[in-house]
């Protein structure tokens, strides 16, 4: 069940990302547009849950009445706005998935924070690292660590956000990949680098030493047989589907704006390739 639904919002993410891309001149087209919309709506209805809230009211404005009548007329401006945006049941259920996919990025965040401080405290070398041997502050993380151990273990239970999480994890070391390779190919290239670094041998020698750890870094991730095919699934899958894709694979560096939008990884795009690489992902259990 918890499954099918990230699939379903994947799905739906999809259509959402096909009409995602930004022509090459920086013009937003579709969705980029819906994106800005559905900001719109939340920030909207932000300021209309404040001004109808009298308690958080008081406490924003720190109960000074004059400001709080501004935010009320400032809402009641946005009224109209806020409707008209609403009435639109297409942009509303894109916000919807736009939305969910956002909360479950922070959720991944906060859940690899979380993991985090539960490492940091169960390995003394790292805690006398992060709190300088201090150990009023060790005690205070540990306290800290203890107090967030029964939300963690709540988010680490719930597979449709653990799932989501692995999918961006993957994703995100898809792309280190790239940019490794990226980094490696120039180092053996000494036009490009002359060109960059203005024939300075001392800045190439950097560079190419800082390439050196890159090459070995890639080469780690490049015998993760999982990974890479996980990779090769997912650039096909979101090739096929968006037109920013195919232009960040293809490397052209002159296509700012594709690689932007394309590294980036916008939350709807992500959805897209939540689902192929979940499809992948199945493939490669069966
Ligand atoms: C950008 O490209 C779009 C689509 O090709 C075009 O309609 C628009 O006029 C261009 N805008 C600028 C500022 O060049
Ligand atoms: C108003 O805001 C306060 C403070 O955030 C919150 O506790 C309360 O539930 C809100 N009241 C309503 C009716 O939403
Ligand atoms: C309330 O806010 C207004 C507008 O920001 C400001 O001019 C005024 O001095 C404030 N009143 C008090 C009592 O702080
Ligand atoms: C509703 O929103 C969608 C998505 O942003 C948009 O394409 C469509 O034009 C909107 N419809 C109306 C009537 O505004
Ligand atoms: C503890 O942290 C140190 C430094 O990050 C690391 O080298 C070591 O392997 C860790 N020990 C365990 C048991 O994880
Ligand atoms: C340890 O950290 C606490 C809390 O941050 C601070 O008050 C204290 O001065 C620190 N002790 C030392 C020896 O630095
Ligand atoms: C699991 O996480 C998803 C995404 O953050 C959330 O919508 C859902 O309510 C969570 N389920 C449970 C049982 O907490
Ligand atoms: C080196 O870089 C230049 C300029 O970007 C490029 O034209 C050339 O094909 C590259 N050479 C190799 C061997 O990749
Ligand atoms: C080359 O770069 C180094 C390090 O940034 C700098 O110190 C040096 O002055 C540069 N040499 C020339 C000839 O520009
Ligand atoms: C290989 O990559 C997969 C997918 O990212 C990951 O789950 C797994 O932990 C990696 N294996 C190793 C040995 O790093």
């Amino acid at each position: 069940m918890k499954f099918l639904s990230v699939i379903v919002l994947s799905l739906a993410g999809t259509a959402l990302a096909k009409g995602n891309n930004k022509a090459k001149n920086g013009t937003s087209t579709g969705a980029t547009s819906t994106k800005a919309q559905c900001r719109q709506v939340a920030k909207l209805t932000e300021l209309t849950t404040l001004a109808a809230n009298q308690t958080l009211l008081d406490k924003v404005t720190k109960n000074n009445a004059t400001r709080a009548a501004a935010i009320q007329a400032k809402a009641s401006a946005a009224a109209t706005q806020l409707s008209t945006l609403e009435s639109n049941s297409t942009l509303m259920t894109a916000c919807d998935q736009i939305f969910a996919v956002d909360a479950m990025e922070m959720a991944c965040g906060k859940m690899a924070r979380l993991e985090k401080l539960q490492e940091v405290v169960a390995n003394q070398t790292e805690l006398d690292k992060v709190t300088k041997n201090n150990a009023t502050r060790a005690d205070a993380l540990k306290a800290k660590a203890s107090a967030d151990a029964s939300e963690l273990a709540t988010m680490q239970s719930n597979t449709t956000l653990t799932a989501f999480c692995s999918v961006q994890q993957t994703m995100e070391d898809c792309k280190s990949m790239v940019k490794l390779q990226k980094e490696v190919a120039m180092a053996a290239n000494t036009t490009e680098l002359d060109a960059k670094f203005k024939g300075n041998q001392t800045k190439i020698a950097d560079f190419q030493a800082k390439a050196a750890k890159a090459q070995t870094k890639l080469t780690a991730m490049t015998s993760n047989s999982t990974l890479t095919s996980m990779c090769a699934s997912l650039k096909s899958a979101t090739g096929a589907s968006t037109a920013d894709a195919a232009a960040s694979s293809a490397s052209s560096s002159t296509s700012a704006n594709a690689a932007k939008s394309g590294a980036a990884g916008s939350a709807v795009q992500q959805g897209a390739a939540l689902a192929a690489v979940l499809f992948a992902g199945c493939l490669l259990l069966l």
